[in-house]
């Protein structure tokens, strides 16, 4: 259990890490000292799949960095929203379930894009980071919001499964700056992966399910 913690943190931490950055431009240390205005490409080595592309932001990431701490104006924040939106690719055999014993595995699993992670092996989701999941996984983080009993509370209906994938694929469909990692739209998960992460979330035998309300 220990070592999954620390998984889940080494895959938190950055993003946290660039999170925080973004509000770099009203630090003084920053502005005074050329290697502390941008750590990232001063320390930042190509290894393995991690190329120095990932330095490079696309338009939502730039976007949203600009405006950390700031409220987005409207026509920002509708852009990002079209443009996630349409980014969108529903399951081509419309079915939105897989097996949900993958997807625990799957929403677990805290490797995957890191340097010393082989490509070969499919990437994780590693949801615990930033979720509670199933009642019985004591080792979650607090970003996201706790997801226990996500399919009993909500059903199944048409509109809920597109909502689940979407969010899924680019959360930035629905919050523009949201921090949640777009699983589909950048290939983090394979489109198998999205469903059994779907399942795990919603069939009534997830654990994810099965907590008992207390009263
Ligand atoms: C880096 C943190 C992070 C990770 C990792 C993450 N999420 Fe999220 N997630 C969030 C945040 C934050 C939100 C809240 C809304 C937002 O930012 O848009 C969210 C929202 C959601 C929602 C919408 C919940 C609702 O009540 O409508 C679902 C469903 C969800 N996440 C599922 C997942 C699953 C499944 C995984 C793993 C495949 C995952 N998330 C991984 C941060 C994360």
């Amino acid at each position: 259990m220990k070592h999954f913690t620390f998984v889940r943190l080494s895959f938190a931490l950055p993003i946290l890490f660039l999170v925080g950055c973004a509000a770099n431009s009203n630090n003084p240390v920053a502005d005074e000292l050329p290697q502390a205005r941008d750590p990232l490409s001063t320390s930042f080595k190509a290894l393995g799949q991690a190329g120095l592309e990932r330095l490079q932001q696309d338009d939502t990431q730039r976007i949203c960095s600009e405006y950390e701490g700031r409220e987005l104006p409207t026509d920002l924040m509708m852009a990002i929203i079209k443009s996630s939106t349409d980014s969108v690719v529903f399951p081509a055999d419309g079915n939105f379930m897989g097996d949900w014993e993958t997807g625990k595995k799957i929403a677990e699993t805290g490797t995957g894009l890191q340097s010393n992670d082989d490509p070969s092996i499919p990437n994780g989701g590693n949801c615990y980071a930033c979720h509670q999941m199933a009642p019985d996984e004591f080792a979650y983080g607090t970003l996201g919001l706790p997801l226990v009993n996500y399919g009993k509370l909500r059903g199944t209906s048409e509109a809920i499964l597109k909502y689940t994938w979407t969010r899924l694929w680019n959360s930035h469909a629905y919050n523009a700056c949201s921090h949640m990692p777009r699983f589909g739209a950048n290939g983090v998960l394979s489109e198998q992966q999205l469903k059994d992460v779907m399942a795990f979330l919603f069939d009534p035998k997830s654990p994810v399910n099965k907590e008992v309300a207390v009263q």
